[in-house]
C-alpha cells in the first residue's frame, strides 16, 4: 500500500513517517525543496509538491491509496487543506486522515480553527473516506520554551487556568499509523488527548520537581506575552495564537469521558503521561549540558 505524508518532515508527520515504515508500508513524503530529502530516514522516497502549488499535487498523489494530511499554520491554510482534498479525491485516494484540532468547531473566530472546519467540510462533501484526528495542545509545543525554563526558571506558555488536556505528538502519530493501516476507522473522528488536566500553574510545578528547582508560571498577561512573542512570530501568528490563548483562558480545552472512550479505540491503551514526558524531556537537557560542558574543557 503506497501512503503519501504531507508535512513528513514536521513535529507530527516525521513521527508518522517513522511509524509507517516500522510496520513495513511503502511511504512517499511531500517536500517543497530537495534539500529536504536528506532529513528522511531510510525507505521513505520523496516526492516534490506544494500545497500553495495544487498543480503539483497531481504528479504527488498518483498512484497513492492513503494520505496523511498536516496543513501548517498559515493564512493560506483554508487553501492549502482545500487543495490537498481536492487532489486526493481525483486521484482517487481510498483514504485520507487529516490532523485536525480538538474541538475546532467552538471557536470559529481563531484562524487556525476555521481553516480546520473548512477542511473538514470539504471531507465530508468529497465522499472519499477520511478520518480526522482532533489533537489537544501538544506537550511538544514546551521544547519552544527550553531556554526560557532553563534560563530565566520561567514557563511562558500562556494556557490559564481552567486546564487543557495536553497530549504527546507521539500517541498521535500511533493513533494515524492504526488509522492509516488498519480498516474500520473511516468516517470517524477521535479526540487525541492526554489524561492529565493541566493548567499554566501545574506545567511549572511540575517542571520545578523534574529540575529540582523553582519554575514560576508566566502568568495569563496576553499583553505580555504578545510584546515578547513579536520578535520572534510573524504578526498574523501571534494576533491568533493570542485569540487562542484567550479561548484556553476563558474555556481551557478539557476532555469528556466520552473523549476518552473514543481515543481507546484507535489507540488500544492509555496515552503517555506528562510527568513521563518532562522526566524524559529534563532528562534529555541535562544530557545535552552535559555533552556541551565536556567539548568546552
Ligand atoms: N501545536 C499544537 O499544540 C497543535 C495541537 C493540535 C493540532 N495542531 C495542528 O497541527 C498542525 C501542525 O502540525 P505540526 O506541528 O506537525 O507541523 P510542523 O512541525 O509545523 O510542520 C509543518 C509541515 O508541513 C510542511 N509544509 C508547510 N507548508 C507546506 C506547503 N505549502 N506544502 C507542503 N508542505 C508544507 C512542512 O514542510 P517544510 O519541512 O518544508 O517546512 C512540515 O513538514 C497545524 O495544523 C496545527 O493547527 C497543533
Amino acid at each position: 500500500m503506497s501512503i503519501l505524508v504531507v508535512g513528513g518532515t514536521g513535529t507530527v508527520g516525521s513521527h508518522v513517517v517513522r511509524g509507517l515504515l516500522t510496520k513495513g508500508e511503502q511511504v512517499r513524503v511531500l517536500i517543497r525543496s530537495a534539500d529536504r530529502a536528506d532529513a528522511l530516514p531510510f525507505g521513505a522516497r520523496a516526492v516534490m509538491g506544494d500545497l500553495r502549488k495544487p498543480e503539483t499535487l497531481r504528479w504527488a498523489m498518483m498512484g497513492v491509496d492513503r494520505v496523511f494530511l498536516v496543513t501548517a499554520l498559515s493564512p493560506m491554510e483554508t487553501e492549502e487543506g482545500l487543495a490537498a482534498v481536492a487532489a486526493a479525491n481525483r486521484a482517487g485516494v481510498r483514504h485520507l486522515v487529516y490532523l485536525s484540532v480538538h474541538h475546532a468547531e467552538r471557536a470559529p473566530h481563531i484562524l487556525q480553527l476555521k481553516s480546520k472546519v473548512e477542511i473538514h467540510k470539504a471531507l465530508r462533501d468529497s465522499g472519499m473516506p477520511f478520518t480526522l484526528i482532533m489533537a489537544n495542545d501538544f506537550f511538544q509545543n514546551d521544547l519552544l520554551y527550553r531556554e526560557s525554563l532553563l534560563e530565566e526558571g520561567m514557563y511562558s506558555h500562556p494556557i490559564g487556568d481552567i486546564g487543557l488536556n495536553r497530549v504527546d505528538v507521539r500517541d498521535i502519530a500511533d493513533a494515524v499509523v492504526t488509522t492509516l493501516t488498519q480498516a474500520g476507522h473511516e468516517f470517524l473522528c477521535y479526540p487525541l488527548i492526554g489524561v492529565e488536566i493541566l493548567t499554566g500553574l501545574d506545567v511549572a510545578d511540575i517542571y520545578s520537581r523534574s529540575l529540582g528547582r523553582e519554575i514560576r508560571y508566566g502568568g495569563n498577561d496576553l499583553e505580555v506575552w504578545e510584546k515578547e512573542a513579536t520578535s520572534t512570530v510573524p504578526g498574523w501568528l501571534v494576533h491568533d495564537l493570542k485569540l487562542l490563548y484567550e479561548f484556553y483562558q476563558r474555556h481551557g480545552l478539557r476532555a469528556s469521558e466520552g473523549d476518552f472512550v473514543l481515543q481507546e479505540k484507535v489507540l488500544g491503551r492509555l496515552p503517555r503521561s506528562f510527568h513521563t514526558f518532562v522526566r524524559e524531556t529534563v532528562t534529555e537537557w541535562e544530557r545535552d549540558g552535559a555533552r556541551e560542558h565536556a567539548k568546552a574543557v
